[in-house]
C-alpha cells in the first residue's frame, strides 16, 4: 500500500493530536507531536538556567546547550499512544504543565531552535507514512504533504476542553480563566511571530471542530485519508 504523509495543524487545544494519534493508528502509521518536541525544549531550558528570571530566554546558553538536547518518542504500551523523552527521561507528564505551557510560544519562536527542529522532524518523516502535528508543518515541515488538515475551534471551546482534561490527571489547581488567557495568549503568539507563524497552507483542507465531537473528527480526517490515497494510486 502507498504511504504519504499527512500534516495536521492548527490552534492550541483544538484536538488536532486526539485526531492525529487516532488517525496514525487505524491506518498503521508513525504519530509525531512537533509541539512536544518544543516542550521538552522548554523543560529542558528551565531546569538548565536557560530562562532567565524575568521569563526572557538566554539564547546563547540555548544555542550552546542545543546539542544536548536529545527528544525521543517511545510507544506507552498502556496508553498505546507515544511518550516523549527527554535525555531518555520520559517528561510526558511535565511537558504538559502550565510552567511549560506558558513558557513554549516564546520559545518555540526561536529561528535557530526552529530550523533544528524541522530539520529533526523532516529525517523521521523520510520513509513517509507519517501523521505530524503542529504549527507549521503543512507550509514549512512536509510543504509537499499529500494531505493536510488544519483544524480550527473558539478559544472557549478549546479552554473548557483542556480544562476536562486537566481535572482528569488529576489537576484541581488550575482555573478555566488561566487556561482561556494561556490559549489566547499562544494563539496571538503562534499567529504573529517572525519565524513560521501558524497559517493554514494553501492547499490545507479545513476543520472547525467547535460543534463536533471525537468520534466525528476522526471518521472526517479518515475518509480525506481514503480520498487522497485513492487519488494517488
Ligand atoms: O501543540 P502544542 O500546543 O503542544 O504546542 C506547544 C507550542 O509549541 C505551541 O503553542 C507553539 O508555540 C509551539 N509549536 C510550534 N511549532 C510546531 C508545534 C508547536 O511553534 N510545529
Amino acid at each position: 500500500m502507498k504511504k504519504i504523509n499527512i500534516a495536521v495543524d492548527g490552534v492550541s487545544s483544538s484536538g488536532k493530536s486526539t485526531m492525529a494519534k487516532d488517525l496514525a493508528k487505524i491506518i498503521g502509521y508513525i504519530y509525531i507531536d512537533s509541539g512536544a518536541m518544543y516542550r521538552a525544549v522548554t523543560l529542558y531550558a528551565l531546569r538548565n538556567g536557560i530562562i532567565n528570571k524575568d521569563k526572557t530566554i538566554d539564547e546563547d546558553k540555548l544555542r550552546e546547550h542545543l546539542p544536548n538536547i536529545d527528544i525521543q518518542f517511545k510507544l506507552n504500551p498502556l496508553t498505546g499512544r507515544p511518550d516523549t523523552y527527554l535525555n531518555g527521561e520520559n517528561v510526558e507528564r511535565e511537558i504538559r504543565g502550565m510552567e511549560v505551557s506558558q513558557l513554549v510560544s516564546p520559545v518555540s519562536a526561536i529561528g535557530f531552535l526552529r530550523k533544528e527542529m524541522v530539520e529533526q522532524q523532516q529525517k523521521m518523516s523520510l520513509d513517509k507514512g507519517v501523521v505530524m502535528d503542529g504549527r507549521d508543518i503543512g507550509t514549512v515541515v512536509f510543504p509537499t504533504a499529500e494531505l493536510k488538515l488544519f483544524i480550527s475551534a473558539s478559544p472557549e471551546i478549546r479552554a473548557k476542553r483542556r480544562m476536562d482534561e486537566l481535572r482528569m490527571k488529576g489537576d484541581q489547581e488550575t482555573t478555566y480563566e488561566e487556561v482561556l488567557q494561556n490559549i489566547k495568549y499562544r494563539d496571538d503568539h503562534d499567529q504573529n511571530r517572525k519565524e513560521s507563524p501558524l497559517r493554514k497552507a494553501d492547499d490545507a483542507i479545513v476543520l472547525d471542530n467547535s460543534t463536533v465531537n471525537i468520534e466525528q473528527q476522526l471518521d472526517w480526517a479518515l475518509d480525506m485519508y481514503h480520498k487522497t490515497i485513492n487519488k494517488t494510486l
